[in-house]
Parts: C-alpha cells; sequence; structure tokens
C-alpha cells in the first residue's frame, strides 16, 4: 500500500470584513443621546465606535448649551425630519409617551429598525409596538430598558428554557438605590444623595419618577410583558416610593444585619399574578444586600435553570449608550430577535404573605408593649429594635417571620387602638 503525503493546502488569510456603516437616527440629545454621539464619534475602539454615523439628532431646543460638540451633528426639532434622514437604525431617547410613540410607529411602519431604552414608553404601549414590529417583521430593541448596562433581556429571549421564569425580584431604579446607599453609608441626607445622582446623570427629567417608583414599576411591566407574556398597566401595581424611608429605618435594619432597598418583586405561580414595587428590608445573607449604589440586580426563579442572577450598572448615560449601540448592531446585523406572542391584559394583586419589617412610632412606647401585644395576636417576631427617643416620641422596628398581609395589618390596627401607634410596613426578602 502507498501512501501518499499531501502537503496541507495553506490556509486562506481571514480578513476581518470591513465594518459597514450604520446611519441612526437620534431621537434626543439628552444624558444618553449626548454619551450616545460623544461614543459613537470616538475612534479609540477603532471600527467598533468608529463605524456610525449619526444622520439626525432630534432636540426640543437647538440653542441649549450642551455638553456634547454639536458641530457635526445635524440638530432638528421636526421628527418626521429625523426619519426622513434615511437613518439604517431610530433610536429613541427622547423619554416619555409623545412625540416618542408617534415617531417609534413611524420609523417601523417605514420598515427602520428601532432601538429604545425608553422604558415608560414600553410600559404603556410596548405591546402595542411589539405588535407593530412583528407585523411588519421590523427589529424593535429595548435591551437598555431595564437594568441598563447588563444585557440579558435578549439574551433570555433567545434562550426560552432558561427564560421560563416564574417569578422575580430585582433592584431595577439606579437613582433610588444610590441614594438609599448613601445615605447608609454616608450619611448624607435625601435631597444631597439625590442632587448627586442627577449630577451624575442617572435620575429622569423629572427625579420623582425615580424616588416615588414609578419608573421601576414600568420596568417591571417590562419584565412581565418579556417573561410572563403579561401586559399589565403601571397603575395595576401596588407602589411605594423610597421617601417613606427615615434613616433610623436604615440604622435599625442594619444593627439587624440587612440593609433597606428599593425592590421589585412578582411571582405568578399558577398564573396568578402578585406584584410590589417599594422599598424592602433585605436580608444580609442575600446577594441584594451587595448590591449598592447605582448597581441594580435582577433574580429570575425559572422553571428549569434553577436561580438566575445579572447586576450591574442600573443608569449612567455612557453604559445605557453603549448597550443602546449594541442593540444597532444587533437590529442591524443578526435582525433583532422574536418576541413572541402578544402579551395579554391580568388582574394584578398584592403581595400576600410575607416576613415584614415594621416601624411603630408613638407619643410613648415601652419596649415589650408591641412585641407582647403582637404575640398575643399570633404575629411571631424574629428581631425588636430597643426603643428610638429620637425626634420627640418613641418608635421601635421589628422583624416578623412569614405573615399574611391581612393578618399583620389586623394586628396593626389592634395595636394602633392600644398604643395610639402608627405603623409603617415594607416586606422583608432572605
Ligand atoms: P434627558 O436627559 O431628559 O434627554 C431627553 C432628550 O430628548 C433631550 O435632548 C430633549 O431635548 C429631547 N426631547 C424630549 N422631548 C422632546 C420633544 N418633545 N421633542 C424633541 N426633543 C425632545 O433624558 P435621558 O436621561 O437622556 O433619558 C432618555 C431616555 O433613556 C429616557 O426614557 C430614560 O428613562 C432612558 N434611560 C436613561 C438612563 C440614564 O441613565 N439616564 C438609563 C437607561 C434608560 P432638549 O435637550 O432640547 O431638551
Ligand atoms: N432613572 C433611571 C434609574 C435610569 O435611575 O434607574 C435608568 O433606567
Amino acid at each position: 500500500m502507498t501512501i501518499v503525503a499531501h502537503e496541507p493546502e495553506a490556509r486562506p488569510t481571514r480578513r476581518p470584513a470591513a465594518l459597514r456603516e450604520i446611519r441612526v437616527a437620534l431621537l434626543g440629545l439628552g444624558q444618553v443621546g449626548s454619551a450616545l454621539a460623544e461614543l459613537s464619534s470616538t475612534t479609540t475602539q477603532g471600527a467598533l465606535t468608529g463605524r456610525f454615523r449619526l444622520t439626525a439628532a432630534l432636540v426640543r431646543d437647538p440653542h441649549k448649551p450642551r455638553r456634547v460638540d454639536t458641530t457635526p451633528l445635524t440638530l432638528l426639532t421636526d421628527g418626521k425630519a429625523a426619519l426622513a434622514s434615511t437613518p439604517d437604525v431610530v433610536v429613541e431617547v427622547l423619554g416619555g409617551i409623545e412625540p416618542a410613540r408617534t415617531l417609534v410607529l413611524a420609523a417601523l411602519d417605514a420598515g427602520i429598525p428601532v432601538v429604545t431604552a425608553n422604558k415608560t414608553l414600553l410600559a404603556y404601549c410596548g405591546t402595542e409596538l411589539a405588535a407593530r414590529a412583528s407585523a411588519a417583521g421590523v427589529p424593535f430593541l429595548y435591551e437598555a430598558s431595564v437594568l441598563a448596562g447588563v444585557p440579558f433581556l435578549g439574551a433570555l429571549q433567545r434562550r426560552p428554557l432558561a427564560g421560563a421564569v416564574t417569578s422575580l425580584r430585582g433592584i431595577v431604579n439606579g437613582t433610588s438605590n444610590y441614594v438609599l446607599s448613601r445615605i447608609a453609608h454616608d450619611r448624607i441626607d435625601f435631597a444631597e444623595a439625590l442632587a448627586a445622582a442627577q449630577r451624575a446623570g442617572y435620575a429622569e427629567a423629572d427625579p420623582a419618577k425615580d424616588v416615588d417608583g414609578d419608573d421601576a414599576v414600568e420596568k417591571l411591566c417590562v419584565l412581565l410583558r418579556q417573561f410572563a407574556g403579561f401586559d399589565v398597566h403601571p397603575s395595576q401595581i401596588e407602589k411605594a416610593g423610597i421617601g417613606s424611608v427615615e434613616p433610623g429605618d436604615q440604622e435599625h435594619a442594619a444593627a439587624f444585619g440587612g440593609c433597606i432597598r428599593p425592590l421589585v418583586a412578582a411571582d405568578w405561580p399558577d398564573g396568578r399574578l402578585t406584584a410590589y414595587a417599594g422599598p424592602a428590608y433585605i436580608d444580609g445573607a442575600h446577594a441584594f444586600s451587595r448590591v449598592d449604589g447605582v448597581q441594580n440586580a435582577v433574580a429570575l426563579t425559572t422553571r428549569w435553570s434553577g436561580e438566575l442572577l445579572f447586576s450591574g450598572p442600573g443608569a449612567g448615560p455612557v453604559v445605557t449608550a453603549a448597550t443602546v449601540l449594541d442593540d444597532v448592531v444587533e437590529a442591524v446585523e443578526s435582525g433583532g430577535h422574536e418576541r413572541g406572542a402578544p402579551a395579554t391584559p391580568v388582574e394584578v394583586d398584592a403581595l400576600d404573605a410575607a416576613p415584614w419589617f415594621l416601624r411603630l412610632t408613638a407619643a410613648a412606647l415601652g419596649e415589650h408593649d408591641a412585641p407582647a401585644l403582637l404575640s398575643t395576636l399570633g404575629v411571631r417576631l424574629r428581631r425588636a429594635s430597643h426603643i428610638d427617643a429620637r425626634g420627640g416620641h418613641h418608635s421601635q422596628r421589628l422583624l416578623t417571620h412569614p405573615c399574611a398581609r391581612a393578618h399583620i395589618d389586623a394586628a396593626l390596627d389592634v395595636l394602633a387602638a392600644k398604643t395610639g401607634s402608627r405603623s409603617w410596613r415594607i416586606p422583608v426578602v432572605e
């Protein structure tokens, strides 16, 4: 037998194909839009960022001083003109519903892929926009709308088994988490912490949307549509802001070994949905207790893949711009991804059982008064603080074992009648 040895053929050298320029019409040149304009024109990462060309930037006021050099940009105040600038992709970072909704629909109808970071638009009009995008066969991507710097929505959309979620917990508002963290760690006051969040570009144009919980509710609506197929209106979700958290709550929470964080929570075993957005006590052993500042996190309980935890920057102009530009590339090169069946409307109930963190306040309160009374009412306690006599009244913080909401509320009513105490309760995550 003759064996003929062949010289291996020289492999053709692989040269990266020149990256095609992507033309982007930018709707909005505020915090995120300006960071995107800067990032898309930088060449420090070579062709990766240098390939974007902004065809137009829509603003309200073209004469306003801006932190980005506007010389190379075409600033427009007419949204239709921006869409007519023949972009490959429209990026919507205006915020709010109108004119964003009208412009996004017009772009999709014209066959132009759309990328948005606007969770208000998604929460109120997401089902309509996704249906229109799907009917037109046009990519509609919004990775930066929740956990702005963490690409997880698209990844799970393409992985339906890992993405079979049955409940979720999240810290999804960067500003609120930053404010509570700064108050707890740096002992600064609420106004100072919020002003710092605004300077860093984390907050909404109206920061009340952050601290009153609306932004978190809107993000929860986006998550519920994506992971459960539920079309939930923001008004359906029980909401509380972080303005109700007193510095003393954070101090006593720390003494109990945990912390107070802005939480979103939703469970839908058997299709019945319960949801909450507001402050919560986080046990020191839970991963969320280490999610500080502008960091955010989402923990998903899945049917087949166990617990998945995603965490990273939840806000910030640059991280958001980077995620948006990745969506732009995906829209052009991968055609986006399917978003599944249209979402369906559903009833939403408030959380009905949890361990609770309580604050009781009264003119005079003995250390054992409330614990003893609650115990006779069948509320089992894990921890009780000493009496805090600051501010001309007595207050006490308590941690309960799991207890139905109706039960704790009835017990607190009895307590109020017998001791004159006012109460505040938030759920516990452990
Ligand atoms: P922003 O600083 O308030 O910027 C909004 C921009 O949109 C401004 O340039 C404004 O024009 C323009 N604009 C608003 N309404 C307009 C109208 N009716 N006509 C023309 N232009 C209009 O907001 P942002 O912080 O960049 O946020 C933009 C979006 O991204 C929001 O949906 C936000 O929730 C979302 N987002 C923000 C972050 C973040 O860290 N900041 C992170 C993730 C997602 P003028 O400049 O002329 O006023
Ligand atoms: N204002 C939002 C936040 C921006 O603070 O989380 C990111 O969505």
